[in-house]
């Protein structure tokens, strides 16, 4: 198949702006959804009860609760802005206000959805790895 000049303009205009939409989604917001672990540390260093929120601009917050150790995400569900902890336990945005409580369920709007649970693992090493999605 032989192209023209305008074809092939078209052509590649069309391709660029498909390579563009699998980093920035139409309304701007990151559409990029690639896993990655990050190591938090050695799992020890996590053995008080509570929330760890050095890892918040990583994308969570690591949980030490009854016993269990989990990751919530910290990007508020509304537009994503970046939460934080309050002495509590609970958490709010900065952005427009939302709060959830300590399981991260939603307590006050305008976000909708709960804060994501993401997967935590602990490695041979013993070091704590969470999964979270995008380039970070
Ligand atoms: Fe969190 Fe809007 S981005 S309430």
């Amino acid at each position: 198949m032989k192209l023209n000049r305008r074809q092939f303009v078209i052509l590649s205009a069309g391709l660029l702006a498909g390579c563009a939409m699998t980093k920035t989604g139409i309304n701007g917001h990151s559409s990029d959804t690639r896993k990655r672990d990050i190591d938090a540390g050695p799992a020890d260093a996590f053995r008080e009860e509570g929330v760890y929120d050095r890892f918040r601009n990583q994308g969570f917050f690591l949980i030490r609760r009854h016993g269990r150790l989990l990751a919530l995400s910290s990007s508020c569900t509304h537009r994503s802005c970046t939460l934080n902890t309050v002495p509590d336990r609970t958490f709010i945005c900065p952005c427009h206000g939302s709060t959830f409580d300590a399981k991260g369920a939603v307590t006050k709007g305008p976000a909708q959805k709960n804060m994501p649970l993401l997967p935590v693992r602990i490695d041979s090493r013993g070091r704590v790895l969470v999964q979270v999605s995008g380039t970070g």
